[in-house]
């Protein structure tokens, strides 16, 4: 459990009409991805007081994407809006580096602060969707090592621009027609690898210094972004409580050996989750969530993994068949965990690939909220996160039962907040605004 103001952090990972393929089949929203449903989810998140919401981008769509990223507004263009509308919670938004040049994020997300008043959040990503190349005039997509030394250079860079401000550097004294203090605004002249940038930014320094930084890589060289920058991590925690606290202790350990304190880094754990007034209730839900997957989706996922089967000859509604085409051994190998797989559970053709269509490197939770309180409170007393990024599997209903139902527990519990701390996101995640520095480190 982390000291940070003693209490787990939680944020709000809005997704379209919610994290289950098929939850737009059932939403009653008649547009869950326009600007009015979006700023009444981060309404009601703020209701809750919970402490951010996040929106993920891609820049790559084809038939086998989510269908709730298949049709998404921009997120940095999308979160300026919502600064202008709400008063409390904190906005953050995914921007490449892979794909963007460090100026412009510097000044959007430093434009978001501003607007926000230091609500602000940039979830850095290098993207991993290979496609993404093909939109941005590269035939293939850059190599993942490189991708990420270009990261640290870029956030380097943007960090610096931030800087390249000093706070009181603009005065506006009318009487003595002194709009700013040149002493106090600096250049970067910044050369490295990829970028140089000689600098300043055309923007003073941002409420909270710098807008929060988010990562979420999962590589070794994911991890070491994090470690070194990152000031709230989103973990994949679809393997149990043990191997979240080795990933939690692993972090934090990475985190102090770049000179930083532990405190400095919340670790959220993704949990995708379904609430029910009972267990069985909820589970029914899932299932029908479940049973609305189009099993093309999850056949199309099978015949990458068995290219060698023709699923396509199977009838959906049978067990899966057994192999009547001569399979290599490693197919084989596959093929017969998949069956031995379905056997178990009682599946068919249709519903092991609706199940294949919804594996998830998140954590999931079908339950009552009792339940899910809970859940919660063994894993943040454990050590196996500092709070947790929400990602309810049917949007607003989830979220108006855990905001109704949950949040009252962990208040209760003294382990989630009844206030706001703060005005800025950085008070509220008890971070304090960074130093304010003159160089960045290869300039
Ligand atoms: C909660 C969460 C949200 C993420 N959001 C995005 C996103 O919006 N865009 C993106 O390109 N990658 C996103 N990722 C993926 C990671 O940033 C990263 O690319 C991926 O985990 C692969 O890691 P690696 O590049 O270290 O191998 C997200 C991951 C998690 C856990």
């Amino acid at each position: 459990m982390s000291g940070i103001n003693n209490r787990m952090k939680i944020a709000l990972f809005i997704l379209g009409a919610g994290h289950h393929l098929s939850s737009w089949r059932l939403s009653l929203e008649e547009n869950p991805f326009s600007y009015d449903y979006n700023l009444e989810v981060t309404r009601l998140a703020e209701k809750g007081k919970l402490d951010f919401v996040f929106f993920a981008d891609g820049l790559y769509i084809d038939e086998y994407s989510h269908t709730n990223v298949l049709n998404a507004l921009e997120p940095t263009v999308l979160l300026s809006s919502l600064a202008a509308q709400t008063n409390q919670i904190g906005l953050a938004a995914t921007a490449s580096t892979t794909f963007n040049e460090p100026f412009n994020i510097a000044r959007r997300f430093g434009s978001i602060d501003h607007i926000s008043k230091g609500r602000s959040a940039w979830n850095i990503v290098t993207t991993a969707d290979h496609g993404s190349a093909k939109n941005f005039s590269f035939n293939e997509h850059m190599e993942h090592g490189k991708r990420y030394r270009r990261a640290e250079e870029f956030v380097e860079v943007v960090k610096g621009l931030w800087d390249s401000w000093e706070y009181d550097a603009w005065i506006q004294d009318k009487e003595q027609g002194v709009f700013v203090d040149y002493n106090k605004i600096h250049k970067i002249n910044h050369q490295g690898e990829f970028f140089a940038v000689e600098g300043p930014l055309n923007l003073s320094r941002p409420p909270q210094g710098h807008p929060v930084l988010i990562q979420a890589g999962t590589s070794t060289s994911g991890q070491q972004l994090a470690a070194k920058y990152a000031e709230v991590v989103f973990v994949n925690n679809n393997k149990g409580i043990d191997n979240a606290k080795a990933y939690y202790e692993n972090l934090k350990e990475q985190a102090v050996s770049f000179d930083r304190n532990r405190d400095e880094v919340v670790i959220t754990s993704g949990i995708r989750f379904i609430l029910g007034e009972t267990q069985d209730i909820a589970q029914q839900k899932y299932n029908e969530l479940q049973s609305l997957i189009d099993p093309n989706i999850g056949l199309k996922l099978l015949s990458i993994i068995l290219p060698q089967v023709n699923f396509l000859a199977m009838d959906l509604n049978k067990p899966l068949a057994d192999l009547e085409e001569t399979l290599d051994e490693e197919q084989t190998k596959k093929y017969l965990t998949y069956k031995k797989f379905s056997e178990k559970r009682k599946l068919n053709l249709k519903q092991l690939s609706q199940h294949v269509a919804s594996i998830s490197p998140h954590d999931l939770f079908i339950g009552t909220p009792e339940q899910l309180a809970d859940k919660m409170e063994i894993w943040y007393k454990a050590g196996a996160c500092d709070g947790f990024n929400l990602m309810p599997l049917n949007m607003i209903e989830d979220l108006e039962v855990f905001i109704h139902k949950v949040v009252p527990i962990l208040q209760q519990k003294n382990m989630f907040r009844e206030e706001y701390e703060g005005v800025s996101l950085r008070e509220n995640l008890g971070l304090v605004n960074p130093s304010y520095r003159t160089k960045t480190a290869n300039s």
